[in-house]
Parts: structure tokens; sequence; C-alpha cells
């Protein structure tokens, strides 16, 4: 069985830390699955880390069914949660309602997330009335980077955190199970946590949040084009590729790989009559 969005209310009520993770591929769901992680969501960050694209916005409904198919494919007990991508939600409600559908019966995910509040509630009560779990994303929302002028803490001034404080009350009474709140100073990520009654998962949020969740390449160290402050580096994984990949160019190179343990024996006398 999955977790279901009431364990992860739950979760909230008792205290118990809440841990999300990206994924966008089978191997890499797989081990985060493996791992016990409760939520594995599905990033339009994948644009940036797996695409190469230098923001989400080029990301589209495609690129994320495709990836999500494979991140479900390689999960058993994680929720999975598909993010919508740039402008998939914002034209109409229709496309909302088709859009989010779309994760949920393509692609096998058991949630979605979007970015947006007070702006973008009615859609999630629409999506949600069909019984779609929505997660909720607010602070720094990167589909909306050139609005903000660059990667910059969100709601440092009085009126810029009251409008945050009103986007999760918006998006708590649409029915979202769970908000992102992304680089928003620690005091005030906590007030949020302490005001609403749904799970809040921080990036850049401080302790002070129900969750954490973390791009997987941001805390394994396979991302270097930019190591956000908020990421720790629990490993670094593009240094220990790296240095397999040279042994095994070096290998090819000398001649030692592969070795008699890599290869295959045929029977001598068939090969004889071919000479
Ligand atoms: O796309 C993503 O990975 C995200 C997280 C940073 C929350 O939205």
């Amino acid at each position: 069985m999955r977790i279901t969005i009431n364990q992860i209310r739950d979760m909230k009520q008792k205290g118990e830390k809440i841990t999300m993770l990206t994924a966008y591929d089978y191997t890499t769901a797989k081990i985060v699955d493996q791992v016990g992680i409760p939520l594995i969501l599905v990033g339009d960050s994948l644009g940036m880390v797996v695409l190469g694209y230098e923001s989400t916005i080029p990301v589209t409904m495609e690129d994320m069914l495709h990836h999500t198919k494979a991140v479900v494919r390689g999960t058993k007990q994680t929720m999975v949660v598909g993010d919508m991508p740039f402008m998939t939600y914002h034209i109409s409600v229709d496309d909302a309602l088709k859009n989010a559908a779309r994760f949920i019966q393509e692609a096998g995910a058991q949630a979605i997330k979007l970015e947006g509040g007070v702006t973008v509630a009615e859609r999630v009560r629409r999506i949600v009335e069909c019984g779609i779990p929505v997660m909720g994303h607010i602070g720094l929302t990167p589909q909306s980077i050139h609005q903000f002028g660059g990667f910059k803490v969100q709601g440092r001034t009085p009126e810029a955190a009251i409008k945050m404080l009103k986007d999760a009350q918006a998006l708590e009474e649409a029915g979202a199970f769970a908000i992102v709140l992304e680089t928003v100073p620690t005091p005030l990520a906590t007030l949020i946590t302490q005001k609403i009654g749904i799970p809040t998962i921080g990036i850049g949020a401080g302790i002070g949040c129900d969750g954490q969740v973390q791009v997987i390449n941001d805390i394994l160290g396979s991302y270097t084009d930019f190591v956000p402050k908020h990421a720790k580096q629990y490993t670094k994984l593009a240094d220990i590729m790296s240095s397999a990949i040279t042994e095994y160019y070096n290998e090819v190179k000398d001649g030692s790989f592969p070795s008699a343990k890599q290869s295959f024996s045929m029977d001598e006398s068939i090969l004889a009559e071919l000479k």
C-alpha cells in the first residue's frame, strides 16, 4: 500500500517530520522508495538537473509525464507527486483539470503540485473536487522567476509576509493537503506552519516546517552548475562518477577492460569449423 494523504496529514498532528525528495527516473526512485521516504516529487526542476535548461520554464507536460511514469514504475510505497509545469494550469480551469488528470490517469501519480496561492486557489478547489490530491507551493516559486527578478528570499517585508500567510490559508481552505514553502525566512515559515492545519514542507524555509524537501541531485552532489544555499551535499556524486568514468576510460585504452571475468567463452570445436 502506498502512503496516503491522510497519513501525511497525521504526521503533522503527531509532530513526526515529513521527508520529501525529488526523483526523475526508475533507478533513483526505487532507491528512494526502499529507504522509506514517504513522498517523491517529480519536480519540474528536472528541467535544470536532468534536461539542462536554465530554468523550469521550458518543461512540458510530455516531459513531466514521461519521467513521472518512470518514477511510478520504480516505487511501491511512496506517494508520487507530479509537478504541473509552467502554463499548464493558468489559462483555464478546464486546462488545469485536464492536465492534473493526466498525471493521475496516464502517469499513475497519486497527487499533483502547483505553484501559487490566492490566485490559484479556485483551480486547487476544482482539482480536489475531482478527487485529485493537490500540494501547494508558495514563497519562491521558480515558474515566476522573471517576475521575482531572480532567486531571492521571499516574504521579508510586512506586506509580503502577510500575503504569504494569506496564500497559505487560501490553499488550505481550497483543499490542498500540504504546502511547499520555498526560500522563506525561518520565523515566517514557522509562523505559517503554526497557523495552518495542513503540513508545510520547506526548502530553504528552516527547521520550523513540518517537513523538508530537497532536489536529489543537490543532496547527492551530482548537479554542479549551481548549489543552492539551502542544500546540504551528503556526498559528492559528481566526483565519484568522474573518477569511475576515468578509470573505465583508462582501462579501455590500456586494454585491461574487459578481462576474462566480463567476457564469454564458447566451444573451441565450433570455432574451429569456422576457420
Ligand atoms: O521542482 C521541484 O523540484 C520543486 C521543489 C524545489 C519543491 O518544486
